[in-house]
């Protein structure tokens, strides 16, 4: 029994994630939430995804809603709302648009459903999830972004293409910023359970050129059709369902870290974490001195942003 919120659900990417978040069987209720204008889509949405539940056998209560005190007692609210990146636009570029968003919404959540876990998906992600947890006010847990979760699927798929395995026989992570400096863990990476690096094709493995794919793939989608909508809403639905099922799996979400990554902390940023019904658990984890380097490069960057939006 699951109550979620979707803010932003009036959006293309919100109303991928409510329909992907209403399959999964313990959701119990879903609030198609928006501002005041949208009235109109939310209403088109509830009834087009009810006819949808008739044929597929989905018995959920679904409303549509622009006013706060709707979010009462949810069990998760997602926020996709917020300015999307035009083609060719780095999302950073959305940062200081997107904050004054995100921190309404916040506050808002804090005051009428303040037992709740925030996920922020609105970009950009890990500075968007610091705001959330900043103006929330909520305990680091219980606030994580989509973060490198949606990358780490991707140069999943990629690797399981190249080697012609099923996907589910790669385990691979992306850390870092969601974003041009997010960071590949090849040594975190297997296939079968065998470490990428003891397998002799991995030394002719495209590592480079699978990389600038995952980095380039949301521009690439966006050019050509004009916004990622299915990736994120499966990226999102697979996390929701991780949470409020008490999954315990490690994923790769936006979080605040304090030092579970060889001491480097104080920013919230794509990192393995255990989620569960509690909400995200940073895992601490040691990668090779390259991969630090690199995390750290991000983690700088973030940190700078963050600051710009955050008094
Ligand atoms: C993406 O990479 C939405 O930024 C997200 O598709």
């Amino acid at each position: 029994m699951a109550k979620v919120t979707i803010i932003g659900a009036s959006g293309r990417v919100g109303q991928f994630a409510a329909y992907s978040v209403s399959q999964i069987p313990f959701v119990t209720k879903i609030i198609l939430f928006g501002r005041e204008g949208n009235e109109d889509v939310l209403e088109g949405t509830k009834w087009d995804f009810i006819d949808s539940f008739a044929a597929l056998g989905r018995n959920l209560k679904l409303f549509w809603s622009v006013d706060p005190k709707e979010l009462k007692d949810s069990d998760i609210v997602i926020i996709t709302a917020g300015i999307p990146r035009c083609n060719g636009q780095d999302r950073l570029d959305l940062a200081k648009k997107n904050a004054d968003l995100i921190r309404m919404y916040a506050e808002m959540i804090s005051k009428n459903a303040p037992e709740s876990i925030i996920f922020v998906v609105s970009n950009p992600v890990d500075i968007m999830t610091a705001v959330a947890l900043k103006y929330s006010g909520f305990p680091q847990n219980r606030v994580f972004g989509l973060g490198t979760h949606l990358d780490s699927m991707r140069l999943k798929s990629f690797v399981a293409n190249h080697f012609q395995v099923h996907v589910s026989e790669v385990h691979t992570r992306i850390i870092g910023e969601h974003g041009n400096s997010m960071v590949p863990l090849w040594s975190a990476t297997t296939i079968g359970g065998i470490q990428i690096s003891n397998l002799p094709a991995f030394a002719s493995l495209p590592k480079e050129e699978m990389v600038h794919w995952v980095k380039t793939a949301g521009s690439h989608i966006i050019a050509k059709s004009g916004a990622t909508v299915y990736g994120p809403g499966a990226a999102i639905a697979s996390l929701v369902k991780t949470v409020l099922g008490n999954e315990n799996r490690i994923l790769t979400v936006s979080a605040y870290i304090k030092s579970e990554v060889h001491d480097i902390g104080n920013v919230c940023i794509g990192v393995p974490a255990r989620l569960n019904r509690m909400g995200a658990f940073p895992v601490p984890i040691r990668i090779s001195e390259d991969e630090v380097k690199k995390f750290q490069e991000s983690v700088e960057k973030i940190r700078i942003v963050t600051a710009e939006v955050i008094e």
